[in-house]
């Protein structure tokens, strides 16, 4: 695997290959979740590009962009034991070398005002420009993206739409414990009890999927809540069943529905999802 750190040495790299360039970019501390996103490149592109950056304008709030964990050794064992051909790990010069914070030429739109961006404000925009600035250096055929972070799917896919980009977007399947917790490098940091009890909220998603073609959707969601919260080392943020689409609130059983939910559990937010049809 090569390692660039500069975008000119990168881009002059990738002029000399011929194929198809999948693009998987992360924020390191990578688990299987991420390296599932690897093999599925692999799989469809001659080439396969990873990034690692830990993007500082999608965090809201300083502490947590400091104890993010930064793995880069562990990280580029896994990547090559996946076999990825490049990974590119810039630092914040070298991705946001003006002072002043870069634009972004479209409108993130309603998105940024439900869910994760109501309760993250500016991280969704934050997301936008370095995800758009990856698909300029790195011009990839075909990105991949998890589901696990579903509304960050439908963010690149409007940036995708709206900016009329040539790249084909891969949304895959959250990867699960065997218990069903999602993967996340956030898992690590919890307790024994509470990694124990983390396994509720997907619980609560399979019982929604289960109920919200025969209860009223709002007594559901209020009851998967209160569950959630009945666990004392629990607070939830939302668990809702929305359109899958535009995240507004479902009209009709004939729309496309996905459960969002998001939880501390003993301090450690967690955010999971499923699609329901
Ligand atoms: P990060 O949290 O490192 O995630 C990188 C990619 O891995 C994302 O597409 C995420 O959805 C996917 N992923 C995480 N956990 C997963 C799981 N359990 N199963 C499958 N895929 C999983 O998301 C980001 O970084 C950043 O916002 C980024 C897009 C890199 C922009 O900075």
């Amino acid at each position: 695997m090569l390692l660039f750190k500069k975008i000119k040495d990168l881009q002059n790299h990738l002029s000399t290959l011929t194929g198809t360039i999948g693009f998987v970019p992360t924020m390191g501390a990578l688990h299987t979740g991420h390296i599932s996103l690897i093999a599925k490149s692999k799989e469809e592109n001659e080439f396969t590009v990873c990034s690692i950056f830990v993007n500082p304008l999608q965090f809201n709030n300083t502490s947590d962009l400091q104890k993010y964990p930064r793995t880069l050794p562990s990280d580029m064992e896994l990547l090559v034991s996946a076999g990825c051909d490049i990974l590119f790990a810039p630092d914040a010069s070298e991705m946001y070398p003006d002072t002043k914070e870069p634009e972004l030429k479209f409108e993130v739109g309603a998105l940024d005002s439900v869910f994760e961006g109501a309760l993250r404000p500016g991280h969704f925009k934050g997301v936008a420009i370095v995800v758009h600035k990856f698909f300029m250096i790195v011009n990839p055929s075909n990105a991949y993206f998890g589901l696990k972070d579903y509304q960050q799917c439908m963010l690149i896919k409007k940036l995708v739409t709206d900016l009329k980009l040539p790249i084909v977007l891969h949304f895959e399947a959250t990867l699960r414990e065997n218990d069903g917790l999602a993967m996340s490098s956030r898992n690590t940091r919890l307790s024994d009890i509470a990694r124990h009890k983390a396994i509720r909220i997907y619980e609560a998603l399979q019982y929604a999927q289960a109920h919200y073609r025969t209860q009223n959707i709002t007594m559901l969601e209020q009851r998967c809540k209160s569950w959630l919260d009945e666990e004392p080392l629990y607070r939830t943020e939302y668990f809702n069943i929305v359109n899958a689409e535009t995240l507004l609130p479902l009209h009709s059983l004939a729309e496309p529905a996905v459960a969002l939910c998001a939880a501390f559990v003993d301090e450690v937010r967690l955010i999971d999802n499923l699609v329901l049809n």
